[in-house]
Protein backbone atom coordinates (compact mmCIF):
# COMPACT_ATOMS: atom_id res chain seq x y z
CA UNK A 1 0.00 0.00 0.00
CA UNK A 2 1.12 3.42 -1.16
CA UNK A 3 -0.16 7.10 -0.29
CA UNK A 4 1.72 9.47 -2.23
CA UNK A 5 0.80 12.69 -1.84
CA UNK A 6 1.21 15.46 -5.26
CA UNK A 7 1.36 19.28 -4.28
CA UNK A 8 1.38 20.34 -7.97
CA UNK A 9 2.19 23.90 -8.13
CA UNK A 10 1.19 25.21 -4.23
CA UNK A 11 2.85 25.89 -1.17
CA UNK A 12 6.14 28.80 -0.72
CA UNK A 13 9.16 26.94 1.18
CA UNK A 14 8.68 27.82 4.55
CA UNK A 15 4.92 26.54 3.80
CA UNK A 16 6.46 23.01 2.52
CA UNK A 17 8.90 22.54 4.87
CA UNK A 18 5.87 23.22 7.76
CA UNK A 19 3.31 20.72 5.86
CA UNK A 20 6.65 18.03 5.57
CA UNK A 21 7.62 18.22 8.87
CA UNK A 22 3.91 18.01 10.18
CA UNK A 23 3.31 14.88 8.20
CA UNK A 24 6.90 13.19 9.12
CA UNK A 25 6.29 13.70 12.85
CA UNK A 26 3.21 12.41 12.98
CA UNK A 27 4.06 9.22 11.39
CA UNK A 28 7.33 8.78 13.14
CA UNK A 29 5.04 8.92 16.18
CA UNK A 30 2.22 6.58 14.85
CA UNK A 31 3.43 4.28 11.68
CA UNK A 32 1.36 3.79 9.05
CA UNK A 33 0.77 0.36 6.80
CA UNK A 34 1.34 2.68 4.17
CA UNK A 35 4.09 3.66 2.50
CA UNK A 36 3.85 7.56 2.54
CA UNK A 37 4.88 9.55 -0.02
CA UNK A 38 5.44 13.59 -0.59
CA UNK A 39 6.15 15.25 -3.72
CA UNK A 40 6.76 19.43 -3.35
CA UNK A 41 7.73 21.17 -5.91
CA UNK A 42 10.71 20.97 -7.37
CA UNK A 43 12.65 23.61 -5.61
CA UNK A 44 11.71 22.50 -2.32
CA UNK A 45 12.72 18.80 -2.44
CA UNK A 46 16.62 19.39 -1.00
CA UNK A 47 14.63 21.18 1.84
CA UNK A 48 12.26 19.02 2.12
CA UNK A 49 14.39 16.05 2.26
CA UNK A 50 15.99 17.14 4.99
CA UNK A 51 12.98 17.44 7.25
CA UNK A 52 11.69 13.63 6.53
CA UNK A 53 12.80 10.06 8.32
CA UNK A 54 10.09 7.68 7.71
CA UNK A 55 8.09 9.94 4.89
CA UNK A 56 9.65 9.60 1.22
CA UNK A 57 10.16 12.09 -0.98
CA UNK A 58 8.74 12.12 -5.17
CA UNK A 59 9.48 14.59 -7.65
CA UNK A 60 6.82 15.60 -10.02
CA UNK A 61 8.18 15.34 -13.00
CA UNK A 62 11.85 14.92 -14.46
CA UNK A 63 13.57 15.93 -18.02
CA UNK A 64 13.83 13.44 -20.69
CA UNK A 65 17.29 14.45 -21.70
CA UNK A 66 20.36 13.69 -18.92
CA UNK A 67 22.07 17.26 -19.22
CA UNK A 68 22.95 20.25 -20.89
CA UNK A 69 21.70 23.36 -22.15
CA UNK A 70 17.89 22.28 -21.63
CA UNK A 71 17.23 26.22 -19.98
CA UNK A 72 14.89 25.33 -17.30
CA UNK A 73 14.85 21.55 -17.01
CA UNK A 74 15.85 19.78 -13.93
CA UNK A 75 17.19 16.04 -14.44
CA UNK A 76 16.70 12.83 -13.18
CA UNK A 77 20.59 12.87 -11.75
CA UNK A 78 20.03 16.59 -9.93
CA UNK A 79 16.58 14.59 -8.71
CA UNK A 80 18.44 12.17 -7.25
CA UNK A 81 21.15 14.26 -5.35
CA UNK A 82 18.53 15.68 -3.77
CA UNK A 83 17.45 12.66 -1.99
CA UNK A 84 14.01 11.82 -3.78
CA UNK A 85 13.41 7.86 -4.01
CA UNK A 86 9.96 8.33 -6.36
CA UNK A 87 9.64 10.52 -9.87
CA UNK A 88 5.86 10.75 -10.88
CA UNK A 89 5.75 10.89 -14.40
CA UNK A 90 2.39 11.49 -17.03
CA UNK A 91 0.15 13.55 -15.00
CA UNK A 92 -2.73 14.27 -17.07
CA UNK A 93 -1.64 17.85 -16.26
CA UNK A 94 2.24 17.40 -18.14
CA UNK A 95 -0.41 15.53 -20.41
CA UNK A 96 -2.46 18.73 -20.97
CA UNK A 97 -0.68 21.57 -20.63
CA UNK A 98 3.02 20.69 -21.49
CA UNK A 99 2.36 18.24 -24.64
CA UNK A 100 3.81 15.08 -22.86
CA UNK A 101 3.02 11.98 -24.89
CA UNK A 102 3.66 8.31 -24.35
CA UNK A 103 6.52 8.17 -26.40
CA UNK A 104 8.49 11.07 -24.43
CA UNK A 105 7.06 9.44 -21.11
CA UNK A 106 9.22 5.95 -22.12
CA UNK A 107 12.18 8.25 -22.29
CA UNK A 108 11.61 10.03 -19.17
CA UNK A 109 10.97 6.79 -17.73
CA UNK A 110 13.96 4.93 -18.43
CA UNK A 111 16.23 7.81 -16.80
CA UNK A 112 14.55 7.83 -13.83
CA UNK A 113 15.05 3.96 -13.85
CA UNK A 114 18.95 4.47 -14.62
CA UNK A 115 19.29 6.71 -11.56
CA UNK A 116 17.95 3.85 -9.56
CA UNK A 117 14.64 5.97 -8.66
CA UNK A 118 11.17 4.81 -9.11
CA UNK A 119 9.04 5.98 -11.45
CA UNK A 120 5.00 6.46 -10.68
CA UNK A 121 3.66 6.83 -14.04
CA UNK A 122 0.36 7.81 -14.01
CA UNK A 123 -2.40 6.99 -16.79
CA UNK A 124 -6.40 8.20 -17.42
CA UNK A 125 -8.96 8.66 -19.76
CA UNK A 126 -10.44 12.06 -19.92
CA UNK A 127 -14.79 12.30 -20.27
CA UNK A 128 -15.19 12.08 -23.50
CA UNK A 129 -13.06 9.21 -23.75
CA UNK A 130 -15.00 7.29 -21.18
CA UNK A 131 -18.53 8.13 -22.55
CA UNK A 132 -18.12 7.12 -25.67
CA UNK A 133 -16.98 3.82 -23.99
CA UNK A 134 -12.79 4.57 -24.98
CA UNK A 135 -11.48 4.79 -21.47
CA UNK A 136 -10.34 0.81 -21.81
CA UNK A 137 -8.26 1.18 -24.77
CA UNK A 138 -6.91 4.94 -23.92
CA UNK A 139 -5.45 3.45 -20.92
CA UNK A 140 -4.08 0.47 -22.76
CA UNK A 141 -2.43 2.14 -24.94
CA UNK A 142 -0.74 4.24 -22.75
CA UNK A 143 0.55 1.59 -20.15
CA UNK A 144 1.44 -0.01 -23.80
CA UNK A 145 3.37 3.12 -25.17
CA UNK A 146 5.02 3.78 -21.91
CA UNK A 147 5.62 0.52 -20.09
CA UNK A 148 5.77 -2.18 -22.58
CA UNK A 149 9.80 -1.44 -23.53
CA UNK A 150 10.58 -1.99 -20.27
CA UNK A 151 13.06 -4.95 -19.17
CA UNK A 152 11.27 -7.40 -16.53
CA UNK A 153 13.86 -5.78 -14.33
CA UNK A 154 12.76 -2.23 -14.90
CA UNK A 155 9.67 -3.04 -14.75
CA UNK A 156 9.81 -4.04 -11.46
CA UNK A 157 10.48 -0.68 -10.34
CA UNK A 158 7.40 0.72 -11.27
CA UNK A 159 4.38 2.29 -9.52
CA UNK A 160 0.91 2.63 -12.10
CA UNK A 161 -1.40 5.46 -11.04
CA UNK A 162 -4.77 5.37 -12.53
CA UNK A 163 -5.97 8.51 -13.01
CA UNK A 164 -9.43 9.61 -14.36
CA UNK A 165 -8.87 12.90 -15.75
CA UNK A 166 -12.59 13.84 -15.19
CA UNK A 167 -11.98 12.97 -11.49
CA UNK A 168 -8.76 15.02 -10.66
CA UNK A 169 -9.60 18.86 -8.98
CA UNK A 170 -13.33 18.50 -9.92
CA UNK A 171 -14.63 16.55 -6.82
CA UNK A 172 -16.02 13.81 -8.94
CA UNK A 173 -14.50 10.83 -7.48
CA UNK A 174 -14.89 7.36 -9.91
CA UNK A 175 -16.98 4.85 -7.97
CA UNK A 176 -15.34 2.54 -6.42
CA UNK A 177 -16.60 0.00 -9.28
CA UNK A 178 -15.00 2.07 -11.56
CA UNK A 179 -11.55 2.30 -10.27
CA UNK A 180 -11.68 -1.57 -9.49
CA UNK A 181 -12.66 -2.37 -12.91
CA UNK A 182 -10.29 -0.29 -14.57
CA UNK A 183 -7.54 -1.21 -12.20
CA UNK A 184 -8.08 -5.35 -12.53
CA UNK A 185 -8.28 -4.54 -16.65
CA UNK A 186 -4.33 -2.58 -15.86
CA UNK A 187 -3.22 -5.93 -13.81
CA UNK A 188 -4.61 -8.33 -16.36
CA UNK A 189 -2.27 -5.84 -19.31
CA UNK A 190 0.45 -6.32 -17.19
CA UNK A 191 -0.17 -10.06 -16.73
CA UNK A 192 -0.17 -10.60 -20.39
CA UNK A 193 3.01 -8.65 -20.61
CA UNK A 194 4.97 -9.51 -17.96
CA UNK A 195 3.96 -12.18 -15.99
CA UNK A 196 2.19 -13.66 -13.01
CA UNK A 197 4.90 -12.48 -10.25
CA UNK A 198 5.12 -8.93 -11.59
CA UNK A 199 0.78 -8.34 -11.91
CA UNK A 200 0.69 -9.79 -8.30
CA UNK A 201 3.56 -7.39 -7.17
CA UNK A 202 2.69 -3.92 -9.04
CA UNK A 203 1.14 -1.41 -6.96
CA UNK A 204 -1.55 0.59 -8.53
CA UNK A 205 -3.00 3.80 -7.24
CA UNK A 206 -5.92 5.22 -7.90
CA UNK A 207 -5.79 9.11 -8.04
CA UNK A 208 -8.85 11.82 -8.98
CA UNK A 209 -10.67 13.79 -6.28
CA UNK A 210 -9.86 11.43 -3.17
CA UNK A 211 -10.52 12.64 0.28
CA UNK A 212 -11.03 11.28 3.91
CA UNK A 213 -14.56 10.80 3.33
CA UNK A 214 -14.48 7.97 0.69
CA UNK A 215 -10.57 7.21 0.56
CA UNK A 216 -11.73 4.04 2.45
CA UNK A 217 -14.43 2.63 0.30
CA UNK A 218 -11.97 3.09 -2.90
CA UNK A 219 -8.88 1.70 -1.16
CA UNK A 220 -11.08 -1.61 -0.29
CA UNK A 221 -11.04 -2.61 -3.68
CA UNK A 222 -8.79 -5.59 -4.16
CA UNK A 223 -6.92 -4.09 -6.71
CA UNK A 224 -6.42 -1.18 -5.25
CA UNK A 225 -3.24 -0.61 -3.64
CA UNK A 226 -3.02 3.08 -2.63
CA UNK A 227 -4.19 6.53 -3.47
CA UNK A 228 -2.76 9.69 -5.48
CA UNK A 229 -3.67 12.37 -3.78
CA UNK A 230 -3.74 16.38 -5.21
CA UNK A 231 -6.12 18.56 -2.68
CA UNK A 232 -6.36 17.04 0.04
CA UNK A 233 -2.68 16.42 -0.03
CA UNK A 234 -2.31 20.82 0.61
CA UNK A 235 -3.85 19.90 4.63
CA UNK A 236 -1.79 17.73 6.91
CA UNK A 237 -4.76 16.65 8.65
CA UNK A 238 -6.68 15.86 5.58
CA UNK A 239 -3.44 13.54 3.93
CA UNK A 240 -3.29 12.13 7.69
CA UNK A 241 -6.46 10.62 7.67
CA UNK A 242 -6.67 9.11 4.58
CA UNK A 243 -3.65 7.08 4.88
CA UNK A 244 -5.19 6.07 7.77
CA UNK A 245 -8.13 4.88 5.91
CA UNK A 246 -6.35 1.36 5.34
P1 LIG B 1 -6.97 15.65 -6.79
O1 LIG B 1 -5.67 15.42 -7.69
O2 LIG B 1 -6.84 14.72 -5.61
O3 LIG B 1 -6.88 17.11 -6.38
O4 LIG B 1 -8.14 15.35 -7.63
C1 LIG B 1 -5.15 14.13 -7.90
C2 LIG B 1 -3.94 14.21 -8.78
O5 LIG B 1 -3.95 15.04 -9.69
O6 LIG B 1 -2.97 13.47 -8.59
Amino acid sequence: MIVAGNWKMNKNLQEGIELAKEVNDFFKENPAEAEVIIAPPYIHLADVARSLSIVKLSSQNSASETSGAYTGEISASMIKSTGAEYVILGHSERRSYFGEDDDLLFRKIKLVLEQEMKPIFCCGEVLKERESDMHFEVVKNQVETALFGLSPEEFSEIVIAYEPVWAIGTGVTATPAQAQEMHAFIRDLIRSKFGETAADDLSILYGGSCKPSNAREIFENPDVDGGLIGGAALHAEDFIKIVQSF
